[in-house]
């Protein structure tokens, strides 16, 4: 499977809400007046399945992704789904709306990746797609830097989160030739999160489960690289006078009409 790794279905969804939020507002904004074939591309524990199928009441709607783990909790929601890469998949039929949230940015090589998936759409398809930009942001930056710093670096040499996106004028530039309409926009939401240490463990959740995987069987190791992140997390995002915490997230949504 391209670059995704172990999920934890319980660990994402502790800020399932924060997490669902993009997806609807994306939801929103799809302008197919009636698609008969949905697709959810890293449909991950299913959660915009039913808001999917609430925006097309017409349509069926299916959840494709590549973590049985995240697919057993997607298939409990009742609408079908299907395990495979992301990479290579294709779809039975042309879709009508092909929708990602949070999924795509797993993926290496968009310059290809884009142009594949807008070949799956039926004519007057919609591709919806809504990837974090968050690459330079102390949440993902630290991972890199304290998994070459401390003891265990040996352990995580090599070992990267989802590879930086393009930014917004690189995604106009790939797609606009290809597009009868194309819709572009950058929203920063402003995540309040409680409890302990919750960048980290928002983090735990998504980003930072390359590290934690390579660090699976090394309890020593993963604890102190578990420790000295959190830490930097305190530093970098630090609580407000309520204990709230405040994460700037940067989301890049695309909405994308290939020409006929
Ligand atoms: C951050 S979760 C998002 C899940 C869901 N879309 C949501 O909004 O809650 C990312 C999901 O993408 C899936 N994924 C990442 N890379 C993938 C690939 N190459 N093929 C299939 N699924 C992939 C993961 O298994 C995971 O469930």
């Amino acid at each position: 499977m391209s670059g995704n790794p172990g999920w934890d279905p319980n660990q994402y969804l502790r800020f399932g809400e924060e997490r669902l939020r993009p997806a609807l507002d994306l939801i929103a904004r799809i302008p197919h007046p009636g698609p008969r074939r949905v697709v959810d591309l890293g449909c991950g524990a299913g959660n915009a399945l039913p808001a999917l199928a609430a925006r097309f009441p017409g349509a069926t709607v299916r959840g494709v992704d590549g973590s049985a783990e995240m697919l057993a909790r997607a298939a409990a929601t009742g609408f079908a789904t299907e395990r495979a890469d992301i990479a290579d998949w294709a779809p039975a039929e042309p879709v009508d709306v092909l929708f990602s949230n949070a999924a795509l940015h797993w993926l290496p090589d968009h310059a290809a990746l884009f142009p594949r998936l807008l070949g799956c759409l039926a004519p007057g398809g919609w591709l919806a797609v809504q990837m974090p930009a968050m690459h330079a942001a102390p949440v993902r930056a630290v991972q890199d830097r304290l998994a070459q710093e401390g003891p265990w670096a040996a352990r995580l040499a090599g070992i990267r989160s989802a590879p930086p996106i393009l930014d917004p004028g690189g995604y106009y530039d790939l797609l606009a030739p290809r597009c009868a309409a194309l819709d572009l926009w950058v929203t920063e939401y402003l995540h309040v999160l409680r409890g302990p240490d919750p960048v980290a463990q928002w983090a735990m959740g998504s980003s930072l489960r390359p590290y934690l995987d390579a660090l699976e069987g090394e309890p020593g190791l993963r604890e102190g690289f578990l420790a000295a992140y959190a830490a930097a997390m305190r530093e970098a995002y630090p609580p407000r006078a309520d204990g709230a915490v405040l994460l700037p997230f940067r989301r890049q949504f695309i909405l994308a009409q290939p020409r006929a």
